[in-house]
Order: structure tokens, then sequence, then C-alpha cells
């Protein structure tokens, strides 16, 4: 770790123990170190598999088979995984910070495992299914599930509790983001590319209601030269520093 870096965290290790309520975004970069594969980048997701085929309203009309096998796919690979040293610390910095808030891109569980309890789920969670025709909402844990599975109450074909491309974000936990980032003094923002809006801007929105931002990334993204405070390296690696 360079000087330049271990300085960084020391500033913004001083800013998030001062900070009177703190907000931290992420993305598939904290999950990274725990064996998810991110979607951008090498060996990403969105690499190998095409988004409009298995990630779409449209692509499920056409072929719900095929996108709940890759969705099984999915919750196969994650079922064995375990938080890492950032989920980890995160979870700490929850219990230390009295105004504290999470909000995640990621469908993964992974914060949740790693006892963050206050948890805006922008994109959903891939361990929750919702009812394609009565809507019942329900937590569902098995691996695999049944090729179509049914809803227990109406017996109609159920969906990932996941937010799909071209799909509208649930307005209540958009509402939830946007009022904990205007008021928050101190936002991070961790392992996320920034190309997926409205995710993308809650860094800069957050920067205009007036408060500090700093970013924690493997590598630069779009917004690393806006914000205040911006730490090149692993999540799993930084987020611990904090503490
Ligand atoms: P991306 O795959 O676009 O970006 C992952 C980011 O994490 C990159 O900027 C990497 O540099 C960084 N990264 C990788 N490993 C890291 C590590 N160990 N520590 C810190 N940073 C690391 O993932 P997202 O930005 O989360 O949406 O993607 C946003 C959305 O696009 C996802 O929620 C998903 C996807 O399509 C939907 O499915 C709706």
């Amino acid at each position: 770790m360079t000087a330049k870096v271990e300085s960084a965290i020391a500033e913004l290790r001083e800013k998030l123990w001062k900070a009177k309520q703190v907000v931290v975004l992420t993305g598939a970069g904290i999950s990274a170190e725990s064996g998810v594969p991110t979607f951008r980048g090498e060996g990403g997701l969105w690499k190998s598999y095409s988004v409009m085929e298995l990630a779409t309203p449209e692509a499920f009309s056409r072929d719900p088979k095929l996108v709940w096998e890759f969705y099984n796919w999915r919750r196969e690979l994650l079922a064995p995984l375990t938080p890492n040293p950032g989920h980890q610390a995160l979870a700490e910095i929850e219990r230390g910070i009295p105004h504290f808030k999470l909000i995640t891109q990621n469908i993964d569980g992974l914060h949740r495992k790693a006892g963050n309890t206050d948890i805006t789920e922008l994109h959903g969670n891939i361990w929750w299914v919702r009812c394609t025709g009565c809507a019942r909402l329900m937590e569902d844990l098995r691996v695999p599930l049944p090729e179509m599975p049914e809803c227990p109450s109406c017996g109609a074909l159920l969906r990932p509790n996941v937010v799909w491309f071209g799909e509208m974000l649930e307005p209540l936990v958009l509402g939830a983001a946007y009022e904990a980032i205007n008021s928050c003094d101190l936002m991070i923002v961790v392992g996320t590319s920034g190309t997926v809006q409205p995710a993308a801007s809650m860094g800069s929105q957050a920067k205009r209601s007036g408060a500090t931002v700093a970013e924690v990334n493997l590598e630069p993204t779009p917004y690393s030269g806006t914000y205040d405070i911006s730490i090149a390296g692993k999540s799993g690696e930084i987020l611990p520093k904090l503490l």
C-alpha cells in the first residue's frame, strides 16, 4: 500500500468517525473477494452472458425457463459464499455509527449475512421471489428452485425479485435511498463502476447536497475525479482499515 493510499485512508477514517450521518453505496466490487463475479471488466458476467436474453422482462416473457436457469445457476454459485472483510467492516461501522445507511446494488444478500440490518437493496434480492399473478413476495432459499417455480398461493409463475434492465426501481426503495443521500454528511461509494443509473449518480447527488464523498475502488471510475477522496484498492483490504 502506497503512502498516498495510507494517507487517504487516514483522512477518510477521521471523517467517518466524526460524521453525524453516513451513507455507504456498494456495487459488485465489494462481493468480488467473496467469489461473486462482477458484471463488467475481466471475468464479468455480462462479458459471457447476454443481458438482453437473461435479464429483461421481455426475455422472461419469451423464455422464462432460460431466465430461471440463469438465476438458478447464480443462486447455486452464491449459496456457499460468505461475507469478506469488506462486508464485515461495514457491519462493524453500522454498529458504531448511530445514523448509518447502507445502499447496495447487489442482489446477493451478503451484507445481511455479514450483520448489516439497515440495507436498501436498489436492485432487489435474488433470495426473494415475486408472483407474476398475485404479486406475493416471498423469501425462498431453495437451491435450485424448480425449473418453473409456482406461487404457493395462486399457482402462477414466480419470478426473481430483482430489477431487470428496462424496469423501474421500486419507488419506496428509491425514495428511502434519496432521503438518506440528501441528509448525510459523508457518503462512501464502494466497488461500483458507475455505469448503471440511478445508482451511478448518487455520489454526485450527495455532493450537491453538501456531503463529503469518498470512493473505494480497485480502478478509477468516471466519478473518481469529482469526489473528495478516492482510494484505489480492494474493499476487503481498505474498509477494515477504517475501523
Ligand atoms: P460492475 O461489474 O459494473 O463494477 C464493479 C466495480 O467493482 C468495478 O469498478 C471494479 O473496478 C470494482 N472492483 C472489483 N473488485 C473490487 C474489489 N475487490 N474492491 C473494490 N472494487 C472492486 O458492477 P456494478 O457497478 O455493481 O444491475 O454494476 C451495477 C449494476 O450493473 C448491477 O447492479 C447490475 C449490473 O447489470 C442489474 O442487474 C440491474
